[in-house]
């Protein structure tokens, strides 16, 4: 009998040399504890860096390097915003970020992540030579399905680069892909950077805010409806995320949603890894809470999902 894959799900780890350098050393310890525990595999959906800047990527690649990740049956990773547009950190960065925005250059950028990290995609099945998304990697009955969320600048559908989109092209290589025959029989797990469910606030005095108009106008993921449909008719049995900075598990029209947006900038001085389990019987869903002492801390089974459409969170 096979036996059970082990996946450490992280996503947003926004490495920043300039602020919040603490985050390199929060990804070094939820690195070295996936390790610790086993893992598989390892998959972090996107915003890896803070600002896309050449030094973040440089370090992050320099710490994947230092633990044997890159390597791609080791390690999956998918760009976030902050990895194409970069973010807005000090207030003075508000009025111009929508500008930096409209002069990214998108195809370059994407076409940069994927060369910083090229032992990760070089030897995953491509669906289409040159083209890197979505990727497919596969596992004795496990499949690794990588899709890229992120949108294109557009001055109406995505001002400052936060809201998501899986375009036509990518779609239609996405359904050959999950429909593919040799891929009929195994456990499918698709990465994807952004969210499933609403942005709403739980009920509390935010709700209507402003804000909260603003956060649903610019984390969008457009075209969520076809791909909840494509996931359904392929049987897809987990949807990885991030964005989101919050750790949970919820349903969306019968499909399972996982978000580790919290690995290390979720509530408080928390940091959280998620394990996703693969065995014959099915996949299973486990927290790890940190800090230390790591060993000590409790697993906390997932799949809480009495109310999924609660996140409040930017991204
Ligand atoms: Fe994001
Ligand atoms: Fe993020």
């Amino acid at each position: 009998m096979e036996r059970p894959f082990t996946i450490a799900h992280l996503s947003d780890l926004h490495i920043s040399l300039d602020h919040s350098r603490h985050n390199i050393k929060k990804t070094r310890s939820l690195i070295e504890y996936c390790l610790r525990q086993g893992a598989d595999h390892i998959v972090i959906t996107g915003d890896i860096t803070a600002n896309g800047e050449k030094k973040e990527f440089e370090a992050t690649r320099k710490i994947f390097r230092n633990y044997g990740l890159l390597d791609c049956r080791k390690l999956s990773l998918l760009c976030g915003n902050h990895d194409v547009y970069g973010g807005v950190h000090r207030a003075e960065e508000i009025l111009s970020f929508p500008k930096r925005c409209k002069t990214t250059d998108y195809d370059r950028k994407m076409r940069e992540f994927r060369e910083y990290f090229h032992e990760v995609f070089d030897s995953s099945e491509q669906n289409g030579s040159g083209i890197s998304f979505p990727f497919v990697k596969v596992f004795g009955s496990v499949a690794i399905i990588g899709a890229n969320s992120i949108a294109r600048y557009s001055r109406v559908k995505n001002p400052i680069g936060s809201n998501g989109e899986v375009d036509d092209k990518q779609f239609e290589r996405m359904r050959r892909t999950l429909m593919a025959e040799h891929l009929k029989e195994k456990r499918k797990l698709v990465l994807i950077h952004h969210h499933f469910n609403k942005i709403l606030s739980n009920g509390s005095e935010r709700t209507n805010s402003v804000w909260d108009a603003v956060e649903r106008q610019t984390m969008k993921l457009r075209g969520k409806k076809r791909l909840l449909q494509l996931f359904a008719a392929s049987s897809v049995d987990l949807v990885l995320h991030g964005h989101v900075h919050r750790n949970h598990e919820y349903m969306r029209k019968g499909i399972r949603f996982l978000n580790a947006g919290g690995s290390i900038l979720g509530d408080n001085s928390a940091f959280n890894v998620a394990f996703i389990r693969v065995t014959p019987a099915g996949v299973q869903t486990m927290l790890r809470k940190l800090p230390q002492p790591a060993a000590t801390q409790p697993t906390e089974p997932l799949l809480n999902s009495a109310n999924p459409l609660v996140v409040s969170e930017a991204a």
